[in-house]
């Protein structure tokens, strides 16, 4: 028996794995084990010889099935210690970098300019990209003989013959938001309705689609004063600066009366544009009183409200904020230049955190 003991003790110590460890307890305590064979000799043997070997035989088979147990935990613990080094990971080690594709400079700029509209209290308004020519002319006072129909390269929309619905165009700018929005909500208003426009026309500075960002604010006391605050405001929140001057240029346009191109002052040292300083203008946005006619068209009462509306192009103050040279640029879809012109995708412009 001491040789039994002897050998397995040494052969559980010495076994390696889970399958080893199984093998050595059929072979010693299993049903056709060496143990369990020795247990049937027992009824062979006198009483007296049964009476010490019986118990010591018993003793031997607990002893190896506690070392059995005690090795089957201490090879688990083995096993995992393995894998825990194996599958060690260092949490503090920076992630690894995966590229999510970029924000369009103009969904990053008409989200800045969103965002400091929000800030003095305009809501956004949208219309539809494909509108009659009533809302895209006649409503804003532009009828059917003057000739900014004409200068605006419209792209009509093919009516089958018989079709008697009114013409349809791609809007070719976003001032026929202001007749929908005044329609829907009444006075007063304040409302920005950036979206996409449409002209017939191609080059280095125009594309037959590009953005723009209406502006229309109508209250009972609203004045050219409020528009130049609140133009002032814009303009040096959207370019980061603390100071700008902007110059009132008396023009023409049919929805306003009286109307306004806006510059701002601005210099061009070493090719870069620097707003607030230098002697240079740059002409950013067209804007006046709303038209009393526009205002009764869209079923505003002149008599009682009036109010202010600009347009301003997405894309152009886009190029100039970020040094844009070609705005073709802007829906070539070239990866490469959307990944140096392009802005973070978690990176919401707001004017608490910062625009750019
Ligand atoms: N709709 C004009 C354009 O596309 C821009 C514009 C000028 C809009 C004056 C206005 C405005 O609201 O008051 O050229």
């Amino acid at each position: 028996m001491d040789d039994l003991r002897d050998k397995y003790l040494g052969l559980i110590a010495a076994a390696g794995d889970e399958a080893v460890l199984e093998d050595l307890r059929v072979q010693a305590v299993g049903k056709k084990g060496e143990i369990s064979l020795k247990m049937r000799e027992l009824g062979k043997m006198s009483p007296e010889e049964r009476q010490t070997a019986g118990p010591a035989l018993n003793a031997l088979k607990d002893e190896i099935n506690s070392a059995l147990s005690a090795k089957k935990v201490a090879l688990e613990d083995a096993a995992l210690d393995e894998r825990l080094r194996g599958e060690w990971l260092d949490v503090t080690l920076p992630g690894r970098g995966r590229r999510m594709g970029t924000i369009h400079p103009i969904s990053q700029v008409t989200e800045e300019v969103t965002a400091i509209f929000a800030d003095m209290g305009f809501s956004v308004a949208e219309g539809p990209q494909i509108d009659t020519d009533w809302y895209n002319f006649d409503a804003l006072n532009i009828p059917g003989h003057h000739p900014a129909r004409a200068e605006m390269d419209t792209f009509y929309m093919h009516r089958a013959e018989g079709d008697n619905r009114p013409p349809h165009v791609l809007r070719t700018h976003t001032s026929p938001v202001q007749i929908r929005t005044m329609e829907k909500t009444g006075a007063p208003i304040r409302v920005i309705a950036p979206g996409r426009v449409y002209r017939a026309d191609y080059d280095q500075t125009h594309t037959p689609m590009f953005h723009q960002v209406e502006g229309l604010a109508i209250d009972k006391d609203i004045s050219m004063a409020n528009l130049k605050w609140v133009l002032e405001e814009f303009v040096k929140a959207y370019f980061e600066v603390d100071d700008v001057e902007l110059r009132f240029r008396a023009s023409h346009f049919p929805f306003t009366e009286p109307s306004a191109e806006v510059d701002i002052r601005c210099s061009w040292e070493g090719g870069t544009l620097k707003v607030g300083e230098g002697d240079d203008w740059l002409e950013i946005l067209g804007s006046g009183m709303v038209h009393p006619k526009v205002l009764q068209n869209a079923g505003v009462n002149p008599d009682e409200w009036q109010g202010f509306a600009f347009g301003m192009g997405i894309d152009r103050i886009a190029m100039l904020k970020y040094g844009i040279p070609d705005l073709r640029a802007f829906f070539d879809s070239d990866l490469r230049w959307l990944r140096h012109y392009g802005f973070a995708a978690l990176d919401v412009p707001t004017l608490h955190a910062g625009l750019s």
